[in-house]
């Protein structure tokens, strides 16, 4: 690849851009295919209600739930003579495709086949492709990998009940890997969500990211993916903040986010599910032991996407950017953490060109968790689980995901006070 550096072209490296492929048969699209991944919001679909058509990884599939209520995804195309199933009837037990009537089991066995003789013994010949599904934190998950699912990762967010949690969802039109990274870029907050221009509004705000616009970073491995450590220097004292952020493999995070007001004892996790290379869903979980604000996350939600979850703000209409009010205002669009976000990922491109990039110091997380990525896949080729997969039940209790955003004193060890809030069960 070539890329313009210093007003001349020259071959740079992009060694991580094969990242960005999702299809089956991608090292990146098989590492993916090895974790549980949110497809749709349990509300998507209603027991012996209306299949819905989606698409997951490049896979076009029909999403529906049986008269047990029971989720099932399927291949959308029919095994027979691969007429379109998300226009089937659900009823009987499956989902019953209306060009000859067969019908399919949420494990994809096909119980009947009307046209067929009574004595005909076909249909135990044939199988829908399917995949396992599994509800948790108001949405259904499903595995996508070969042989035994590894277990539902019990992560605190998606485990929480749902009068403490806030399940939403927006289509982001880019690839999912530059949607994720988003998530272990502390230094963006100081700018892409900075409100105001005036100093004094802004602290009021969210001091954290205001007070220092260069703070200290560090990462560390963990066995989920990556502990992002940010300090930021109090101005007036010795005392730092430090704010906790982690990348879960392989495509979701853990921060702070709506519930971060409660202090300890809640987080936000979000999970980029691509669509295919270019579209990609966010699925966001945020909840708290104290409760999150329901209503008013609503409400702002509300006016930034529509019910089909496609955001208002688009490049046909400028994000709706007003730029008048960028006298005041930084970026002016509004104060939706994750209209902005959407926003920025998308303006990178469709798949984002890492050849393109000049990665920074302050990229280090970046930097860290493509090559988690890359030896992800490399555990995954030569046989084995890759990182996050958990399979022993001792090992599927994660207060070791620890976000927080708290002032601390001149000298704390951070890793410490990190290992004790673990230690505390601040999710309960
Ligand atoms: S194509 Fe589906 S039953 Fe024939
Ligand atoms: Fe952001």
């Amino acid at each position: 690849m070539t890329a313009l550096r210093n007003g001349t072209h020259e071959q740079r490296e992009a060694p991580y851009q094969h990242l960005t492929q999702t299809s089956r048969g991608t090292p990146s699209g098989e590492l993916l295919r090895r974790y549980w991944q949110p497809v749709g919001l349990s509300g998507d679909v209603t027991p012996n209600g209306a299949p819905r058509a989606i698409r997951i990884l490049g896979e076009n599939l029909v999403l529906y739930r049986d008269d047990r209520g029971r989720p099932g995804l399927l291949a959308r195309k029919c095994a027979h003579r691969c007429a379109d199933l998300s226009y089937g009837r659900v009823e009987d037990g499956g989902l019953r495709c209306i060009y000859h009537g067969w019908l399919y089991d949420v494990d994809g066995k096909c119980l009947e086949q009307p046209g067929e003789p009574k004595t005909s013994t076909f249909k135990e010949k044939v199988h829908q492709p399917s995949y396992p599904c599994h509800e948790a934190g108001g949405a259904i998950w499903a595995y996508f990998g070969p042989g035994e699912p590894p277990l539902f990762p019990n992560y605190p967010a998606v485990i929480a009940s749902e009068d403490i949690r806030y399940t939403a969802r927006w289509l982001a039109n880019c690839n999912w890997l530059q949607g994720n990274e988003g998530n272990i870029d502390p230094i963006h907050t100081s700018y892409l969500h900075r409100f105001e221009l005036t100093d004094a509004v802004e602290k009021a705000r969210m001091g954290v990211f205001h007070i220092d616009h260069a703070p200290e970073l560090s990462i560390e491995d963990t066995r989920f993916g990556l502990r992002v450590y940010t300090q930021r220097q109090m101005p007036d004292s010795d005392d730092f903040i430090l704010r906790i952020t982690n990348q879960v493999m392989p495509n979701a995070c853990a921060i702070n986010g709506a519930e971060a007001n409660a202090g300890p004892g809640g987080c936000s996790m979000f999970w980029h599910v691509p669509i295919d290379d270019e579209h990609h869903w966010r699925f966001e979980f945020t909840f708290h032991v104290k409760g999150v604000p329901k209503e008013t996350m609503t409400a702002q939600y509300a006016s930034e996407k529509d019910a089909a979850d496609r955001p208002q703000r688009n490049p046909d209409n400028r994000y709706l950017q007003d730029r008048d009010s960028m006298e005041h205002s930084y970026l002016g669009m509004g104060k939706c953490f994750p209209a902005h976000d959407l926003f920025v990922t998308e303006s990178q491109g469709a798949i984002h060109e890492q050849a393109d990039e000049h990665l920074a110091s302050s990229d280090v997380a970046i930097a860290r968790a493509r090559r988690l990525l890359a030896e992800a896949i490399r555990t995954m080729e030569a046989g084995g689980d890759p990182r996050g997969v958990v399979r022993d039940p001792v090992e599927n209790v994660f207060d070791d995901i620890v976000v927080i955003t708290k002032q601390l004193p001149a000298g704390t060890d951070k890793r410490a006070y990190c290992n004790k809030l673990a230690s505390e069960r601040m999710y309960g």
